[in-house]
């Protein structure tokens, strides 16, 4: 009988549970064990974990949240760390570890892979959509739903008021959340760190918008372009307009995963298990073009993704 390790670690994103739960149901379809480490990283070095069987995992599939619980783990940016999680690995005869995660957890992921023999395969689970082999992460679907069913709410209250929103989304260093959302709220402006916005050019679209009699707006910024309340208010000093700020913080984060959330998580599953069957080692499981598939987690880890510039400028089309 094969043992699996599964462990959630960094940001949790909604979607994680259905991907336990699939790790866990496949691999015992396949007559493996699995063992769930608690906490991210954190479990490894502590050696805690717990065993999951098909029963235990009942019940998670529409939760958000991680039943492991999830840590951002500093310890294991050291190298003493990282050996006391290999030497848990093999204490506990862990022939492979599922890690469900973003881009910190899979460059832990790969430093662990070179001081261990037990075969890891990365899912990759993040609110941000950041992970370079995937178009898609677990949790993406249901942050921008969240986000979006929250800035529909905020442009009743933007029209009544003829007021301009700036609203902050998540999605640290990067804009996919923002570009998805800001498209699909129909945001009149939308920023995003990859691209470089001039103040200038925001006072002077709201100055337009504002001629041709658009009275309120609604504009999505990313949380990695900087200082929002600053911007508001200087685009209040320039344009006049009556500008508030909403951040959407960590909401984003949480709540029951759409189904194309849970979709991901169980092919992502199946794919994981099935590479560590195999005896496939370190490799990034993902969605391209349609197709679930995999790359080495070494490639994803060095190679930033890109962001779709068409879809910004597809959605500064349909703002006119
Ligand atoms: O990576 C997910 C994310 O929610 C980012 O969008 C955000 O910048 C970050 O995590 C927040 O991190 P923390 O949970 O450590 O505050």
């Amino acid at each position: 009988m094969r043992k699996i390790g599964v462990v959630t670690s960094g940001g949790d994103a909604p979607g994680m549970n259905a991907a336990i739960r699939a790790v866990v149901r496949i691999a015992y379809s396949k007559k493996s064990q699995v063992l769930g480490f608690m906490k991210g990283w954190e479990g490894l070095i502590t050696n805690t974990f717990t065993p999951l069987t098909p029963r235990s995992v009942g019940g998670i599939l529409q939760l958000g949240g991680t039943i492991l619980r999830t840590s951002r783990c500093p310890e294991f940016r050291k190298k003493e760390g990282i050996k006391k999680a290999a030497e848990n690995l093999a204490a506990n005869d862990i022939d492979g570890l599922v890690a469900i995660g973003g881009n910190g957890s899979f460059n832990g992921a790969l430093e662990l892979s070179k001081e261990t023999d037990t075969l890891i395969v990365g899912i990759p689970a993040t609110i941000d959509n950041d992970i370079f082999g995937t178009d898609e992460t677990i949790g993406f679907d249901t942050a921008v739903n969240t986000a979006v069913t929250e800035i529909d709410k905020i442009r009743d209250t933007a029209i009544s008021h003829e007021r301009v929103f700036i609203v902050e989304v998540m999605g640290r260093k990067r804009g996919f959340l923002a570009s998805t959302v800001g498209l699909t709220v129909g945001a009149e402006i939308i920023l995003v760190p990859e691209v470089k916005y001039s103040k200038a050019n925001i006072f002077k679209t709201q100055r337009e918008n504002s001629a041709k009699g658009k009275k309120s707006g609604i504009i999505v910024a990313a949380e990695g372009i900087g200082d929002t309340h600053k911007l508001a208010r200087e685009i209040e000093e320039n344009t006049g307009a009556e500008v508030r700020l909403s951040i959407l913080g960590y909401a984003q984060r949480g709540g029951n995963p759409t189904a194309r959330s849970r979709l991901l998580a169980s092919l992502f599953a199946n794919k994981a298990v099935e590479l560590v069957s195999e005896k496939h080692e370190n490799k990034l499981v993902g969605l391209q073009k349609g197709e679930i598939t995999s790359i080495e987690l070494e490639k994803s880890c060095k190679t930033e993704k890109p962001l779709d510039l068409n879809l910004l400028k597809l959605a500064n089309i349909l703002a006119t």
